[in-house]
Protein backbone atom coordinates (compact mmCIF):
# COMPACT_ATOMS: atom_id res chain seq x y z
CA UNK A 1 0.00 0.00 0.00
CA UNK A 2 1.33 3.60 -0.74
CA UNK A 3 0.88 6.81 1.52
CA UNK A 4 -0.31 9.80 -0.57
CA UNK A 5 0.95 12.66 1.06
CA UNK A 6 -1.81 15.17 2.54
CA UNK A 7 -0.63 18.73 2.97
CA UNK A 8 0.71 19.42 6.96
CA UNK A 9 0.60 21.66 9.51
CA UNK A 10 4.43 20.67 8.92
CA UNK A 11 4.28 22.60 5.81
CA UNK A 12 3.15 25.87 6.78
CA UNK A 13 6.38 28.45 6.72
CA UNK A 14 5.76 29.40 9.93
CA UNK A 15 7.61 26.79 11.00
CA UNK A 16 10.69 26.88 9.59
CA UNK A 17 11.79 30.28 10.05
CA UNK A 18 13.38 29.35 13.93
CA UNK A 19 15.38 26.41 12.05
CA UNK A 20 16.20 28.97 9.09
CA UNK A 21 17.63 31.67 11.84
CA UNK A 22 19.59 29.16 13.19
CA UNK A 23 21.23 27.43 10.36
CA UNK A 24 21.11 30.26 7.76
CA UNK A 25 25.34 31.41 8.68
CA UNK A 26 26.18 27.48 8.58
CA UNK A 27 25.60 27.38 5.26
CA UNK A 28 26.58 30.36 4.47
CA UNK A 29 30.39 30.98 6.45
CA UNK A 30 31.22 33.61 4.46
CA UNK A 31 28.68 35.61 4.66
CA UNK A 32 27.86 38.50 7.10
CA UNK A 33 24.53 37.87 9.08
CA UNK A 34 22.66 40.20 10.73
CA UNK A 35 19.78 37.96 10.50
CA UNK A 36 19.41 36.08 14.27
CA UNK A 37 18.33 37.98 16.97
CA UNK A 38 21.25 36.42 19.21
CA UNK A 39 22.72 38.02 22.22
CA UNK A 40 26.31 38.66 22.05
CA UNK A 41 28.84 35.70 21.97
CA UNK A 42 30.84 37.60 24.16
CA UNK A 43 28.41 37.51 26.96
CA UNK A 44 27.96 33.95 26.58
CA UNK A 45 30.02 33.33 29.50
CA UNK A 46 30.59 29.94 30.52
CA UNK A 47 31.53 31.02 33.92
CA UNK A 48 28.47 31.81 34.65
CA UNK A 49 27.64 28.22 34.95
CA UNK A 50 30.51 27.48 37.50
CA UNK A 51 29.47 30.54 39.86
CA UNK A 52 25.83 29.59 39.40
CA UNK A 53 25.89 26.91 40.68
CA UNK A 54 28.28 27.27 43.40
CA UNK A 55 26.39 29.95 44.70
CA UNK A 56 23.64 27.62 44.87
CA UNK A 57 25.13 25.07 46.30
CA UNK A 58 26.21 27.08 49.32
CA UNK A 59 22.47 28.10 49.43
CA UNK A 60 21.31 24.89 50.01
CA UNK A 61 23.74 24.30 52.60
CA UNK A 62 21.73 26.24 54.71
CA UNK A 63 18.78 24.19 54.21
CA UNK A 64 17.58 20.62 54.97
CA UNK A 65 17.83 19.87 51.42
CA UNK A 66 20.20 17.21 50.10
CA UNK A 67 22.37 18.10 46.96
CA UNK A 68 21.98 15.40 45.43
CA UNK A 69 17.92 14.56 45.65
CA UNK A 70 17.85 18.20 44.30
CA UNK A 71 19.64 18.14 41.40
CA UNK A 72 20.04 14.32 40.45
CA UNK A 73 16.84 13.33 40.86
CA UNK A 74 13.25 13.56 39.55
CA UNK A 75 11.93 17.13 40.99
CA UNK A 76 9.08 19.06 41.28
CA UNK A 77 7.20 19.88 38.16
CA UNK A 78 6.85 23.50 38.77
CA UNK A 79 9.90 24.04 39.71
CA UNK A 80 12.15 24.14 42.95
CA UNK A 81 13.79 27.69 42.55
CA UNK A 82 10.08 29.87 42.39
CA UNK A 83 10.59 31.80 45.60
CA UNK A 84 13.74 32.83 44.53
CA UNK A 85 12.09 33.99 40.89
CA UNK A 86 9.40 35.52 43.16
CA UNK A 87 11.84 38.04 44.44
CA UNK A 88 13.73 38.54 41.56
CA UNK A 89 10.48 39.57 39.99
CA UNK A 90 9.51 41.88 42.47
CA UNK A 91 12.89 43.97 42.00
CA UNK A 92 13.35 44.04 39.00
CA UNK A 93 9.92 44.13 37.41
CA UNK A 94 7.92 45.53 40.03
CA UNK A 95 5.90 41.81 39.82
CA UNK A 96 3.96 41.06 43.50
CA UNK A 97 4.07 37.38 43.05
CA UNK A 98 1.18 36.30 45.78
CA UNK A 99 2.08 32.68 45.60
CA UNK A 100 5.16 31.30 44.03
CA UNK A 101 3.10 28.11 42.95
CA UNK A 102 1.62 30.24 40.57
CA UNK A 103 5.00 30.59 38.65
CA UNK A 104 5.97 27.56 36.50
CA UNK A 105 9.75 27.08 35.50
CA UNK A 106 9.80 26.01 31.80
CA UNK A 107 12.34 25.09 29.41
CA UNK A 108 12.66 28.95 27.77
CA UNK A 109 9.96 31.25 26.39
CA UNK A 110 9.08 28.69 24.06
CA UNK A 111 8.24 25.82 26.48
CA UNK A 112 6.12 28.87 28.78
CA UNK A 113 3.96 29.54 25.63
CA UNK A 114 3.56 25.62 25.13
CA UNK A 115 2.08 24.96 28.15
CA UNK A 116 0.11 28.70 28.99
CA UNK A 117 -1.85 27.71 25.28
CA UNK A 118 -2.39 24.54 25.70
CA UNK A 119 -4.47 25.65 29.06
CA UNK A 120 -5.99 28.73 27.80
CA UNK A 121 -7.52 27.17 24.49
CA UNK A 122 -8.60 23.40 25.73
CA UNK A 123 -11.83 24.56 24.32
CA UNK A 124 -11.05 26.39 20.83
CA UNK A 125 -11.24 30.53 20.70
CA UNK A 126 -9.17 32.58 18.99
CA UNK A 127 -5.16 34.11 19.88
CA UNK A 128 -4.62 37.76 18.59
CA UNK A 129 -1.52 38.57 17.57
CA UNK A 130 0.29 41.53 16.17
CA UNK A 131 1.42 41.44 12.53
CA UNK A 132 4.08 41.12 11.92
CA UNK A 133 5.26 39.06 14.92
CA UNK A 134 7.63 36.69 16.50
CA UNK A 135 7.48 32.97 14.66
CA UNK A 136 7.76 31.75 18.04
CA UNK A 137 4.26 31.98 18.91
CA UNK A 138 2.32 31.66 15.66
CA UNK A 139 4.34 28.64 14.89
CA UNK A 140 3.36 26.75 18.23
CA UNK A 141 -0.29 27.85 18.41
CA UNK A 142 -0.43 26.30 14.93
CA UNK A 143 1.17 23.29 15.77
CA UNK A 144 -1.35 22.78 18.31
CA UNK A 145 -4.52 23.87 15.69
CA UNK A 146 -5.16 26.91 17.03
CA UNK A 147 -6.98 29.69 15.58
CA UNK A 148 -4.40 32.92 15.12
CA UNK A 149 -6.12 36.33 14.04
CA UNK A 150 -3.22 38.20 13.05
CA UNK A 151 -3.64 42.45 13.67
CA UNK A 152 -1.36 44.67 11.33
CA UNK A 153 0.72 46.44 13.65
CA UNK A 154 -1.18 50.16 13.35
CA UNK A 155 -4.14 49.22 14.67
CA UNK A 156 -2.81 46.76 17.27
CA UNK A 157 -0.45 49.99 18.67
CA UNK A 158 -4.13 51.62 18.17
CA UNK A 159 -6.42 51.02 20.90
CA UNK A 160 -9.13 52.56 19.25
CA UNK A 161 -8.78 50.49 16.13
CA UNK A 162 -7.90 47.39 18.17
CA UNK A 163 -11.14 47.14 20.09
CA UNK A 164 -12.96 48.07 17.20
CA UNK A 165 -11.51 44.80 15.43
CA UNK A 166 -11.61 43.11 18.84
CA UNK A 167 -15.59 43.84 18.74
CA UNK A 168 -15.86 42.66 15.28
CA UNK A 169 -14.22 39.26 15.55
CA UNK A 170 -16.33 38.47 18.56
CA UNK A 171 -19.70 39.77 16.95
CA UNK A 172 -18.94 37.15 14.17
CA UNK A 173 -19.19 34.63 16.89
CA UNK A 174 -15.25 34.08 17.12
CA UNK A 175 -14.25 34.53 20.78
CA UNK A 176 -11.18 36.39 21.64
CA UNK A 177 -9.40 33.57 24.25
CA UNK A 178 -5.68 35.56 24.49
CA UNK A 179 -3.73 38.34 22.77
CA UNK A 180 -0.21 38.12 22.34
CA UNK A 181 2.25 41.15 22.85
CA UNK A 182 6.20 42.09 23.41
CA UNK A 183 5.26 45.28 25.35
CA UNK A 184 9.03 46.36 25.31
CA UNK A 185 11.05 46.28 21.78
CA UNK A 186 9.02 43.23 20.07
CA UNK A 187 10.26 40.96 17.46
CA UNK A 188 10.98 41.57 14.56
CA UNK A 189 10.00 45.41 14.76
CA UNK A 190 10.91 46.93 17.73
CA UNK A 191 7.91 48.79 19.17
CA UNK A 192 7.35 49.52 22.44
CA UNK A 193 4.18 50.19 24.14
CA UNK A 194 3.29 53.27 26.22
CA UNK A 195 1.55 53.34 29.80
CA UNK A 196 -1.35 54.37 28.06
CA UNK A 197 -1.89 51.59 25.60
CA UNK A 198 -0.59 48.80 27.74
CA UNK A 199 -3.61 49.94 30.12
CA UNK A 200 -6.12 50.21 27.74
CA UNK A 201 -4.93 46.25 26.44
CA UNK A 202 -5.67 45.76 29.58
CA UNK A 203 -9.39 47.56 30.20
CA UNK A 204 -9.97 45.71 26.38
CA UNK A 205 -9.19 42.08 28.06
CA UNK A 206 -11.63 43.27 30.96
CA UNK A 207 -14.12 44.05 28.57
CA UNK A 208 -14.42 41.13 26.21
CA UNK A 209 -12.97 38.26 29.08
CA UNK A 210 -9.60 37.36 27.34
CA UNK A 211 -5.99 36.76 28.55
CA UNK A 212 -3.03 38.64 27.67
CA UNK A 213 0.39 36.66 27.40
CA UNK A 214 3.04 38.93 27.38
CA UNK A 215 6.46 38.13 26.47
CA UNK A 216 9.28 40.03 28.46
CA UNK A 217 12.04 38.70 26.21
CA UNK A 218 14.23 42.42 25.68
CA UNK A 219 12.87 44.46 28.67
CA UNK A 220 16.64 44.82 29.97
CA UNK A 221 17.51 46.78 26.86
CA UNK A 222 16.43 49.97 26.85
CA UNK A 223 18.68 52.32 25.10
CA UNK A 224 16.89 55.57 26.02
CA UNK A 225 13.69 56.68 28.03
CA UNK A 226 12.44 55.17 31.16
CA UNK A 227 10.72 52.10 31.92
CA UNK A 228 7.44 51.21 31.81
CA UNK A 229 5.83 49.10 34.13
CA UNK A 230 5.47 45.71 32.68
CA UNK A 231 1.25 44.75 32.24
CA UNK A 232 1.62 41.98 34.88
CA UNK A 233 2.67 44.79 37.39
CA UNK A 234 -0.52 46.60 36.66
CA UNK A 235 -2.67 43.99 36.76
CA UNK A 236 -2.10 40.09 37.32
CA UNK A 237 -5.89 39.03 37.12
CA UNK A 238 -5.84 39.09 33.04
CA UNK A 239 -2.15 38.33 32.74
CA UNK A 240 0.22 35.02 31.55
CA UNK A 241 3.94 36.57 31.73
CA UNK A 242 6.27 34.57 29.73
CA UNK A 243 9.79 35.35 30.95
CA UNK A 244 12.93 34.02 29.05
CA UNK A 245 16.78 34.66 30.60
CA UNK A 246 18.19 33.66 27.13
CA UNK A 247 18.79 37.52 26.55
CA UNK A 248 19.64 38.29 30.23
CA UNK A 249 21.44 34.88 31.15
CA UNK A 250 22.15 33.64 28.25
CA UNK A 251 20.17 31.01 25.97
CA UNK A 252 21.90 27.77 26.13
CA UNK A 253 20.09 27.45 29.50
CA UNK A 254 16.80 27.02 27.99
CA UNK A 255 15.51 28.34 31.22
CA UNK A 256 12.05 30.81 31.15
CA UNK A 257 8.80 30.58 33.17
CA UNK A 258 5.31 31.22 33.28
CA UNK A 259 3.78 33.22 35.77
CA UNK A 260 0.09 32.97 36.20
CA UNK A 261 -2.89 34.89 35.94
CA UNK A 262 -3.40 36.11 39.85
CA UNK A 263 -6.39 37.59 42.04
CA UNK A 264 -9.59 36.41 43.85
CA UNK A 265 -11.91 34.48 42.10
CA UNK A 266 -8.65 33.76 38.93
CA UNK A 267 -8.67 30.53 37.70
CA UNK A 268 -5.50 28.50 39.41
CA UNK A 269 -4.10 27.66 36.09
CA UNK A 270 -0.69 26.87 37.06
CA UNK A 271 -2.42 22.97 37.95
CA UNK A 272 -2.87 23.12 34.68
CA UNK A 273 0.41 24.38 33.27
CA UNK A 274 1.91 21.66 35.56
CA UNK A 275 -0.50 18.79 34.42
CA UNK A 276 0.40 19.58 31.08
CA UNK A 277 3.86 20.26 31.50
CA UNK A 278 4.64 16.99 33.71
CA UNK A 279 3.53 15.16 30.04
CA UNK A 280 5.40 17.63 28.08
CA UNK A 281 9.09 17.42 29.87
CA UNK A 282 8.34 16.37 33.36
CA UNK A 283 10.58 19.16 34.85
CA UNK A 284 12.63 21.47 33.87
CA UNK A 285 16.82 20.28 34.52
CA UNK A 286 16.96 21.23 37.83
CA UNK A 287 21.31 22.05 36.99
CA UNK A 288 19.84 24.72 34.80
CA UNK A 289 17.47 25.80 37.34
CA UNK A 290 20.20 25.82 40.11
CA UNK A 291 22.66 28.02 37.80
CA UNK A 292 19.64 30.71 37.61
CA UNK A 293 19.34 30.60 41.29
CA UNK A 294 22.57 30.97 41.87
CA UNK A 295 23.21 34.23 39.90
CA UNK A 296 20.31 35.70 41.18
CA UNK A 297 21.23 35.12 45.24
CA UNK A 298 24.99 36.17 43.91
CA UNK A 299 23.30 39.18 42.57
CA UNK A 300 20.76 40.36 45.13
CA UNK A 301 17.78 39.09 43.53
CA UNK A 302 18.51 41.44 40.07
CA UNK A 303 19.64 41.03 36.90
CA UNK A 304 20.60 45.09 36.13
CA UNK A 305 24.57 44.60 37.26
CA UNK A 306 24.89 41.73 35.14
CA UNK A 307 23.11 42.82 32.12
CA UNK A 308 24.41 46.78 32.32
CA UNK A 309 27.83 46.12 29.90
CA UNK A 310 25.40 43.97 27.51
CA UNK A 311 22.85 47.15 26.92
CA UNK A 312 25.95 49.35 26.45
CA UNK A 313 27.50 47.39 24.37
CA UNK A 314 23.82 46.71 22.33
CA UNK A 315 23.49 50.80 22.49
CA UNK A 316 26.53 51.77 20.51
CA UNK A 317 25.88 48.40 18.21
CA UNK A 318 22.24 50.15 17.28
CA UNK A 319 23.95 53.48 17.11
CA UNK A 320 27.06 52.68 14.88
CA UNK A 321 23.89 50.92 12.96
CA UNK A 322 22.18 53.69 12.42
CA UNK A 323 25.61 55.95 11.52
CA UNK A 324 25.57 53.61 8.86
CA UNK A 325 22.56 53.49 7.30
CA UNK A 326 22.72 57.19 7.29
CA UNK A 327 26.11 56.89 5.39
CA UNK A 328 24.79 54.70 3.03
CA UNK A 329 21.32 55.54 2.29
CA UNK A 330 21.54 59.23 2.26
CA UNK A 331 17.83 60.82 3.10
CA UNK A 332 19.40 63.32 -0.64
CA UNK A 333 18.35 59.86 -2.72
CA UNK A 334 14.85 60.83 -5.18
CA UNK A 335 12.03 59.24 -3.51
CA UNK A 336 11.60 55.96 -5.47
CA UNK A 337 15.78 54.75 -4.22
CA UNK A 338 14.97 55.91 -0.68
CA UNK A 339 15.61 53.45 1.97
CA UNK A 340 14.14 54.43 5.24
CA UNK A 341 14.46 52.66 9.27
CA UNK A 342 13.12 52.64 12.28
CA UNK A 343 15.33 54.19 15.18
CA UNK A 344 14.41 52.05 18.04
CA UNK A 345 14.71 53.07 21.96
CA UNK A 346 15.74 49.37 22.73
CA UNK A 347 15.28 45.50 21.70
CA UNK A 348 17.93 43.74 19.01
CA UNK A 349 16.70 44.78 15.32
CA UNK A 350 16.25 47.47 13.13
CA UNK A 351 13.69 47.31 10.47
CA UNK A 352 14.77 48.78 7.06
CA UNK A 353 12.45 49.72 4.31
CA UNK A 354 13.54 49.16 0.94
CA UNK A 355 12.31 50.57 -2.17
CA UNK A 356 11.71 46.97 -3.57
CA UNK A 357 10.18 43.06 -2.06
CA UNK A 358 11.89 41.47 -0.17
CA UNK A 359 10.91 38.09 0.30
CA UNK A 360 13.46 34.54 1.12
CA UNK A 361 14.62 34.55 -2.94
CA UNK A 362 16.17 37.83 -2.34
CA UNK A 363 17.46 37.00 0.80
CA UNK A 364 19.64 34.13 -0.57
CA UNK A 365 20.80 36.47 -3.66
CA UNK A 366 21.66 38.86 -1.29
CA UNK A 367 23.69 36.07 0.64
CA UNK A 368 25.08 34.34 -2.19
CA UNK A 369 26.74 37.63 -3.71
CA UNK A 370 26.65 40.26 -1.51
CA UNK A 371 27.80 37.96 1.23
CA UNK A 372 25.68 39.68 3.82
CA UNK A 373 22.76 38.04 5.41
CA UNK A 374 19.67 39.97 6.22
CA UNK A 375 16.31 38.89 7.34
CA UNK A 376 13.12 39.26 5.45
CA UNK A 377 10.58 40.87 7.81
CA UNK A 378 7.91 38.78 5.59
CA UNK A 379 8.97 35.88 6.95
CA UNK A 380 7.24 36.68 10.69
CA UNK A 381 3.88 37.91 8.77
CA UNK A 382 1.09 35.99 8.52
CA UNK A 383 -0.92 38.50 6.41
CA UNK A 384 1.79 38.73 3.90
CA UNK A 385 2.63 42.26 5.13
CA UNK A 386 6.36 43.77 5.23
CA UNK A 387 6.97 42.58 2.20
CA UNK A 388 9.17 45.30 1.34
CA UNK A 389 10.87 45.47 4.55
CA UNK A 390 14.30 43.37 6.04
CA UNK A 391 15.14 43.19 9.48
CA UNK A 392 18.94 43.80 10.92
CA UNK A 393 19.69 42.58 13.69
CA UNK A 394 22.76 44.11 15.79
CA UNK A 395 23.33 42.06 18.52
CA UNK A 396 25.52 39.25 17.42
CA UNK A 397 28.00 41.49 14.94
CA UNK A 398 31.30 43.41 15.72
CA UNK A 399 30.65 46.83 15.31
CA UNK A 400 33.30 46.19 12.09
CA UNK A 401 30.73 44.05 10.84
CA UNK A 402 27.96 45.89 11.13
CA UNK A 403 30.01 48.44 8.91
CA UNK A 404 30.96 46.12 6.13
CA UNK A 405 27.42 44.47 6.59
CA UNK A 406 25.33 47.34 5.91
CA UNK A 407 27.92 48.44 3.02
CA UNK A 408 27.23 45.56 1.03
CA UNK A 409 23.41 45.72 1.59
CA UNK A 410 24.03 49.02 0.21
CA UNK A 411 25.39 47.02 -2.73
CA UNK A 412 23.24 44.77 -2.92
CA UNK A 413 20.41 47.82 -3.35
CA UNK A 414 22.66 49.40 -5.65
CA UNK A 415 22.52 46.47 -8.02
CA UNK A 416 18.87 45.71 -7.50
CA UNK A 417 17.96 49.02 -8.26
CA UNK A 418 20.46 49.09 -11.54
CA UNK A 419 18.34 46.05 -12.57
CA UNK A 420 14.93 47.73 -12.12
CA UNK A 421 16.36 51.02 -13.98
CA UNK A 422 18.13 49.06 -16.64
C1 LIG B 1 10.07 37.71 21.18
C2 LIG B 1 10.91 36.64 21.80
N1 LIG B 1 10.45 35.99 22.87
C3 LIG B 1 11.20 35.05 23.48
C4 LIG B 1 12.45 34.72 23.02
C5 LIG B 1 13.29 33.73 23.78
O1 LIG B 1 12.85 32.46 23.62
P1 LIG B 1 13.56 31.22 24.38
O2 LIG B 1 13.53 31.55 25.86
O3 LIG B 1 12.68 30.06 24.05
O4 LIG B 1 14.95 31.12 23.86
C6 LIG B 1 12.94 35.33 21.86
C7 LIG B 1 14.22 34.91 21.28
O5 LIG B 1 14.55 35.13 20.15
C8 LIG B 1 12.16 36.34 21.26
O6 LIG B 1 12.59 37.01 20.17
Amino acid sequence: MTHSFHPSVFDDPTLNVIHLLNTLSSENPEAISLASGRPDDEYCDPSLIHKGLARFTQYLADTDQSLATTLCQYGKTGGIINPILARYLYKDEDISVENADNIVVCLGFQEAATLTLLSVFDDGGVLLVPDPVFCGITGIAKLLGIRVVPVAMDIFLDPTALRLLARAIESAGDKIKALYVIPDFSNPTSDCLGLAERKELLALAEELDFFILEDNAYSYFRYEGSKVPALKALESRRVFYLGSFAKSIFPGLRMGYVVAPEGEGVKPFSTQLCKAKSLVTVNTPALCQAVVAGLLIEHQYSLKALNQPRVLAYQQKRNTMIDCLEHEFPYSLGVEQRVTWNRPAGGFFINVQLPFAFGYLQMCECANQFKVIVFPTSLFSLMNGASTQVRLSFSNASLEQIERAVSRLRAYVDFKQGNRRG
